[in-house]
């Protein structure tokens, strides 16, 4: 496969890494200030050998990157976070241009079960009133975003099992909260790769899931693992339709 990496952080050298580990060919890197990029935009040119652009560069530049990825009409992976309010928009660029385009805020295959265990809980906990949910993550201190995309999708996944609740809350709360808010928070520091932690309280214990990252290795292959499965399709699609076709062997 040849892949474009848009965004030449820590991600995008993890994904080069891994890719090349795995035979792919990496055809450009994208990135408006490292030394390294070859490309300063994503366009027809910097694009022009691309079977897929996986771009994890920052959030103010995500929906910008996706219109000129379908303009060039090229399938995209997208692991940048934190543009999220803008989904309906993206969704019809996608499906305007006919590319193929998967997203998620956490490509990591351990996190992706472990939204699969979540809602399991929640669709249980749902008949137990008195466990009362929140959510908390940790990351390293040079994350641009907060909540983190995982967290926003963990509170999502709450919301749709959880009749009670009917909204997110995500700052710091000078009231009460209200009997429908789930609180979503984050603490920011160190060097954290992704600490998520779901809790159901009630007066008498505690139910706690979590989910520990070790470093961010599962994100860059789960990325190339979505450019294997992207490669070949038209359309918009969240890791769960890659998560379900896997999980059923289709
Ligand atoms: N979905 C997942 O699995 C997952 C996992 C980890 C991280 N993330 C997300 O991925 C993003 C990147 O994370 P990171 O830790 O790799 O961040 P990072 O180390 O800050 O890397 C981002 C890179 O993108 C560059 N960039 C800025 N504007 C750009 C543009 N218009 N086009 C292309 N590149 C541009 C940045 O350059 P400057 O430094 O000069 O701005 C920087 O080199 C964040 O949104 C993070 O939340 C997602």
């Amino acid at each position: 496969m040849n892949i474009a990496i848009s965004g030449y952080g820590r991600m995008g050298k993890l994904i080069r890494k891994i890719a090349e580990q795995q035979d792919h060919s990496i055809c450009a890197v994208i990135d408006p200030v490292s030394e390294e990029a070859q490309f300063k935009e994503l366009n027809t040119e910097s694009l022009s050998n691309a079977d897929v652009v996986i771009d994890f560069s920052v959030p103010s530049s995500a929906v910008e990157n996706i219109k000129r990825t379908a303009q060039a009409g090229v399938n995209m992976v997208m692991g940048t976070t934190g543009w999220y309010k803008e989904m309906e928009a993206v969704r019809g660029i996608v499906e305007d241009s006919g590319i193929g385009f998967i997203w998620s805020g956490n490509f990591s295959t351990g996190v992706n079960l472990f939204f699969s265990i979540v809602r399991n809980a929640a669709s249980i906990i749902n008949y137990f009133e008195s466990y009362d949910p929140f959510v908390h993550e940790y990351h390293h201190k040079n994350k641009a975003d907060s909540p983190s995309g995982t967290a926003s999708m963990i509170g999502e996944i709450i919301l749709e099992e959880l009749d009670r609740k009917e909204r997110m809350v995500t700052e710091s709360l000078k009231r009460k909260i209200e009997p429908g808010e789930l609180h979503v928070t984050s603490t920011r520091g160190g060097s954290i790769p992704g600490t998520h932690i779901v809790t159901f309280d009630s007066g008498v214990d505690t139910i706690e899931l979590k989910h520990t990252a070790r470093g961010r290795e599962g994100f860059a292959a789960g990325a190339i693992t979505a450019a294997a499965w992207i490669k070949h399709r038209s359309g918009f699609y969240g890791i769960e339709n890659m998560m379900k076709e896997i999980i059923k062997g289709e």
